[in-house]
């Protein structure tokens, strides 16, 4: 794979994500829910900062630091610590395709949005499904802990087991 870089997400991205968004849904069915309408997805309403993983001329990768929206990790970080809402913000939309894996892009772009989290004064969570165990493996290299499990809902009443961390502080 030629030189591979982690930026900032620029709105002509937007068309490259959705495609690398697709192609992951394919490969990995994330997200569980669908990409119906990908662009729709990885620029939705709640995003606050974003990154992509640029290689080979093309959008591969992808993460988001999003205000929450009613993840299961927020809640029961709240409980746990009693942090305030306003200082909490949810990692999403993690994602690389599969022919740029193992280079390290997902790690740099989680500690993208890590960072960005520590500068802005916000305690990162996520919410991970137990079946994508690349990801739980990264985040836990990472420092992540493990705070929660729960049964995500989603589609026409169908469950799967969701795992809920924090970032390291
Ligand atoms: C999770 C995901 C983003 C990881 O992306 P990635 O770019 O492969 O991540 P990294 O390269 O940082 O790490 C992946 C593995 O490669 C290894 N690796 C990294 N650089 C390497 C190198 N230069 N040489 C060899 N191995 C390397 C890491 O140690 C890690 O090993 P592991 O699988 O045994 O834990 C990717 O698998 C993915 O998109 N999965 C589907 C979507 C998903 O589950 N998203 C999570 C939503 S919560």
């Amino acid at each position: 794979m030629t030189a591979a870089a982690v930026r900032p997400f620029e709105e002509d991205d937007l068309p490259g994500a959705a495609s690398a968004l697709v192609e992951v849904h394919r490969s990995d069915g994330y997200p569980v829910e669908g990409v119906e309408d990908p662009r729709a997805w990885v620029r939705s309403d709640g995003v606050v900062a974003a990154w992509v993983a640029e290689a080979e001329g093309r959008i591969v990768g992808h993460v988001a630091v999003m205000r929450p929206q009613g993840e299961d990790a927020v809640s029961i970080w709240i409980e746990q610590s009693g942090d305030d809402l306003s200082g909490i913000a949810v990692l999403a939309r993690l994602f690389v395709v599969q022919f740029a894996r193992k280079y390290a892009l997902g790690r740099t772009l989680t500690e993208a949005a890590m960072a960005y989290g520590r500068d802005h004064g916000l305690r990162l969570v996520l919410d991970v499904m137990s079946k994508d165990t690349a990801a739980i493996r990264l985040y836990e290299r990472l420092g992540w802990r493990k705070i929660g499990e729960t049964a995500h809902t989603f589609g026409s009443g169908q469950t799967i087991t969701a795992l809920c961390y924090v970032a390291p502080a």
